[in-house]
């Protein structure tokens, strides 16, 4: 018999089509909150599973799974699943690295300008009539270009932020990472390692770009925003976690820190009130990797996880280490 699979959401069709005619699907029409028993129930009676961020699965969601093989998660983070857990019951997981690297360094772009040069908050303003003469006072922002862009997590996408930052807009541009890069590496990018604490305190904008895991929870924290420029801003695209959210809006709210960009949340898909209740925000929601491009190819990337973890094809890659 065919194996059977479940896809946890609604992704690109075109991308999922073409494996109706190797595997029995198991998909759903809409957007769905699965609890955490239902995700058990679902898992149970499958082969693969197709699975998103919103789906969080360890061991309780695996206990009855006896034909699972393979969870393909379509995204680069994998901060849901319990890899440990899965690794014990014998369940192959995947991810989808490199094909949304330049697309979410887009939108970190995009958040920082946003964010600096206070985009939405002039669009509001305009939109709500307050616009009375042209005035040169108005939404007076942080440069960009010849600014110091700090990057803390330079991974694929951090370097990816580097690359426009340095070569498009001539920025000096600052790092931090678990390992440093090797010099070659370092010097094609134009980015300079530094500690932490310098990082903190030489930014004029901070870009965050690392994975979430317990080491990195809060690392942006009270004490972390205190070491900033009050005329810094930060912009956070890796997970809501990273960043103390309520440390964050108190600075936002006080004027130790300019302007924030949040991709992310630490309860998504709610967003505090302290942060909604600020004007020199920037909120997007979750969309670093929504291009249609390049959703397609993660869902594609996915398909072929898959497909390899059921040995149906090829050999398993980008299984994370
Ligand atoms: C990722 O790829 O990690 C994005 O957050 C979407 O899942």
């Amino acid at each position: 018999a065919r194996p059977t699979v479940w896809v946890s959401q609604p992704l690109i069709d075109a991308a999922i089509v073409p494996l109706r005619d190797r595997v029995q699907l198991r998909t759903t029409d809409t957007v769905t909150a699965w609890s955490p028993q239902q995700i058990a129930a679902q898992l149970a009676d499958v082969d693969g599973a197709i699975i998103t961020l919103n789906e969080r699965i360890g061991a309780a969601q695996v206990a009855d799974a006896a034909q699972l093989q393979v969870i393909a998660n379509v995204g680069v983070g994998y901060n849901n699943l319990d890899v440990d857990a899965l690794s014990a019951a014998g369940i192959l997981a995947s991810n989808t690295p490199d094909v949304l690297t330049e697309t979410t360094a887009d939108l970190g772009f995009a958040l920082l300008m946003a964010t600096a040069r206070r985009i939405t908050e002039s669009e509001r303003w305009l939109r709500e009539g307050q616009w009375g003469q042209w005035s040169f006072q108005t939404m007076l922002g942080a440069d960009i270009h010849g600014s110091t862009l700090g990057i803390l997590g330079m991974g694929r996408i951090g370097q990816g932020i580097a690359r426009r930052g340095a070569h498009g807009f001539g920025m000096k541009v600052l790092y931090h990472n678990r390992s440093r890069l090797p010099a070659d590496v370092e010097a094609a990018l134009g980015a300079t390692y530094v500690g932490l604490d310098t990082l903190l305190a030489q930014s004029d904008h901070l870009l965050t770009v690392l994975p979430y895991s317990a080491a990195s929870h809060h690392i942006i924290d009270a004490a972390a925003l205190a070491k900033m420029k009050p005329s810094a801003t930060l912009v956070n695209i890796a997970r809501g976690g990273i960043v103390d959210e309520l440390a964050l809006a108190d600075a936002l709210a006080n004027g130790r820190l300019a302007a924030a960009g949040l991709d992310v949340y630490e309860g998504e898909p709610n967003v505090r009130p302290e942060l909604l209740a600020l004007r020199n925000i920037v909120l997007t929601p979750h969309i670093g990797s929504a291009s249609l491009a390049t959703r397609t190819a993660m869902v594609q990337m996915a398909v072929d996880n898959l497909l390899a973890g059921l040995g149906l094809d090829g050999s398993p890659s980008h299984m994370p280490s």
